[in-house]
């Protein structure tokens, strides 16, 4: 094929997907087979190789992903994006109508309804015709340009069809992750040994945060428009602009209606409090917009919200059944959590039959009993949540329930941290869920990343005795491994099964282990499972103080005087390393060859100009966000706190600062500096 040919191919190619493209994930009206669009595809990601010159960033071939972005490149948001004020009850969204006619005054207006999709906002930007950057909402004002990864939802056309589209214009939506994709993900998460995700949300959100894009475009994400903006738009309707971009390619919900007055709006909103839970995605409410674009100018914005638009947010839906019996979990910290088994319940479109129980605190107050009829309700969390007692139901000699005081894993008395609710096993060292929790926590993923020992496998290596603590993973032999087996009832045939390590398995088991001595220092201070140290938190840690031994010997003031560390998890730093059962890992697991100092090429630090001064960073700014004001105080060995006291060198101050700030500021005298000055500060 010479090159003209390839490029006539490329080009009929790239029509033919991204209509094939269109049908199924906008239509959902595929029209063609899976297979005969996958030959489709390979021939075009072929061709793409073979004739490189022709490759588009916005061809189809682009949806698979590939590209890593280390950190995501902060972007001005042209039009602010702001969010919406919310209201729970009729009697609110009255007054929101009688505000907007109070305005406007006798001018007739009609309200468009539309499905509040429970995900993350993003903006994209379109430049004649091609999608030229995708931005999350970040502080309303500067967001992350998550670009690479949004090219890989399918259902956001990368090139628009033939339409009346501006030349530039941006239109924002919702991504999120449907029902069955989030299933799916949480299965093969929990298959890996990883946590799953608490609901669809947050797995759309960590999801178009990953930096491997290949991976993103496994997730299954999908996204509805829901607001186009930008000068010379072809309608002064948003239900007319909204829906005529559907013709342009994009997906947009058949669910929006016009309504002529509030009641109606009311009416809706009441029919989809029932039908919510038929949808294939979240909803969380519903959100009610002034049709008419010259109004919406006329009413205009407050400080946060716009005034021609409001969010009615649904009640969490709440069911009531029997409590069966109360189980006491450990968690891997030691920290007890009491869990209801209940007589299983439909809710939300799904079987309940445990909740959480959160704390002895709570169980007082509600004052729960075994038998009572309880009522349930599905929070953000995997685990619904008891939130009272139907008292007319309770039975007459009901016993109250009496707090265990000891560990039910390992005996231990248990022990309350003075303002935590939470009581603990503080036994660390031999309570096994605590071994195991701490083992699993430190092979997951974002810690060492020993894939090859998930999927219960800990557990089995636990069980024959071989694994007391993390550093043993490293003393494992083959021969410790090998044949060794465990029986369980398998969930799919209630059948019993043997898994039994063969040869490839242990194998893999020592491949993985020894490749986990490559792992990031700031990866091994996470999974040393420290309680509060999360991955930010080592991220920072490891930032600050280059390797473990400044760690171990920083004093509380040192800890508290990096950014995202309060007293809280200093003390709980300063706890572990104080612990010679600690060191003496660490001693360890050094020993062993782990990593406990960054390296050359992670030492972010540019200068040492800024070395004993800390920064308080507040506001919006005009040339820089705040995150990467921040990351030029850290790249010059300076120190970035929360909050302001007597020990702050600067506040560097943006628009719409928070007036405490400034006032506690100038009563310590601390210096208030704007952006400029801090730049200049920065190149003296
Ligand atoms: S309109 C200026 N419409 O809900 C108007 N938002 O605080 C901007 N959302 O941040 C928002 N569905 O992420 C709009 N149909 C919808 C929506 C919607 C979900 C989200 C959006 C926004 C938040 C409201």
């Amino acid at each position: 094929m010479d090159s003209d040919q390839a490029k006539n191919r490329i080009l009929d190619l790239s029509l033919q997907i991204n209509q094939h493209n269109y049908s199924y994930y906008v239509l959902s009206n595929p029209t063609i087979s899976d297979y005969d669009f996958d030959i489709l595809l390979e021939e075009l990601i072929k061709l793409e190789n073979q004739f490189p010159e022709f490759l588009n960033s916005n061809s189809p071939s682009q949806r698979v992903g590939g590209e890593i972005t280390k950190e995501f490149k902060q972007i001005k948001h042209k039009y602010s994006m702001l969010s919406l004020g919310n209201t729970y009850s009729s009697e609110e969204l009255k007054d929101f109508d009688e505000r907007i006619k109070k305005i406007i005054g006798e001018t007739p207006f009609e309200y468009v309804c539309e499905l509040k999709f429970d995900g993350l906002s993003i903006g994209l930007t379109y430049i004649e015709g091609k999608l030229s950057h995708a931005v999350t909402r970040g502080d309303g004002v500067f967001g992350d340009d998550v670009t690479t990864n949004v090219k890989t939802i399918r259902s956001i056309p990368l090139i628009l069809k033939e339409g009346n589209y501006p030349p530039e214009f941006e239109i924002r939506g919702e991504i999120f992750m449907p029902h069955k994709s989030f299933e799916k993900l949480n299965l093969e998460r929990n298959s890996n040994g990883e946590l799953p995700f608490a609901n669809p949300r947050n797995a759309a959100s960590g999801s178009l945060k990953m930096q491997d894009s290949k991976e993103v475009s496994k997730r299954g994400l999908d996204c509805f428009l829901y607001y186009l903006l930008g000068e010379n738009l072809p309608f002064s309707s948003h239900y007319e602009n909204l829906r005529n971009t559907k013709n342009w390619g994009f997906k947009v919900s058949d669910f929006m209606i016009k309504c002529k007055n509030i009641e109606g709006v009311i009416e809706y909103i009441n029919d989809w409090n029932l039908q919510r839970n038929e949808l294939p995605f979240d909803i969380d409410g519903i959100v009610i917009k002034v049709d008419s674009i010259p109004l919406q100018e006329k009413l205009g914005y407050t400080a946060k919200n716009p005034r021609w638009a409001i969010a009615y947010k649904f009640k969490a839906e709440s069911v009531s059944t029997k409590l069966l019996s109360i189980d006491f979990q450990v968690g891997r910290t030691g920290s007890i959590t009491p869990v209801a088994n209940l007589e299983p319940v439909l809710l939300s479109g799904s079987m309940v039959k445990r909740a959480s129980l959160h704390n002895a605190d709570i169980i007082k107050k509600i004052d729960v009993r075994i038998g009572d009829m309880v009522f349930v309700e599905k929070g953000g969390e995997i685990i619904p949540k008891i939130t009272g007692v139907d008292l007319a139901l309770r039975e007459n000699n009901a016993p109250e329930v009496i707090y265990i005081e000891n560990c039910p894993e390992c005996g231990t008395k248990l022990t309350r941290i003075e303002g935590e609710a939470n009581h603990y096993c503080p036994n660390d060292n031999t309570c096994p869920p605590q071994i195991k929790g701490k083992i699993e926590h430190f092979i997951s993923r974002k810690a060492m990343n020993i894939d090859s020992l998930g999927e219960g496998k800990v557990e089995i290596i636990f069980d024959c005795g071989k694994l007391n603590n993390i550093a043993d993973l490293y003393d494992l032999k083959y021969e410790d491994l090998f044949g060794i087996e465990k029986s369980f009832i398998a969930e799919d045939t209630g059948k019993e099964r043997i898994m039994r390590f063969m040869e490839k398995t242990v194998e893999n088991i020592l491949k993985g282990i020894e490749a986990s001595k490559s792992v990031s220092f700031e990866k091994v201070l996470f999974a040393l499972g420290i309680r509060y140290v999360g991955e930010t938190v080592a991220k920072k840690l490891a930032q600050s103080f280059k390797n473990i031994d400044s760690i171990i010997n920083a004093s509380l003031e040192d800890l508290i005087g990096t950014e995202e560390i309060g007293i809280k998890i200093a003390e709980s730093v300063k706890n572990y390393f104080s612990n010679p059962e600690s060191i003496s890992l660490i001693n360890r697991l050094k020993e062993k060859g782990l990593r406990f100092e960054i390296t050359e090429e992670e030492n972010t630090t540019v200068s040492n100009k800024f070395e004993g001064l800390s920064f308080v960073v507040s506001g919006v700014f005009e040339k820089y966000s705040r995150d990467q004001i921040k990351k030029m105080v850290e790249e010059n060995s300076g120190k970035n706190v929360a909050a302001i006291s007597a020990k702050t060198s600067y506040l560097i101050a943006g628009d719409n600062m928070g007036p405490e700030k400034k006032k506690k500021a100038e009563k310590l005298n601390i210096p208030i500096i704007s952006e400029t000055e801090f730049l200049a500060l920065l190149n003296e």
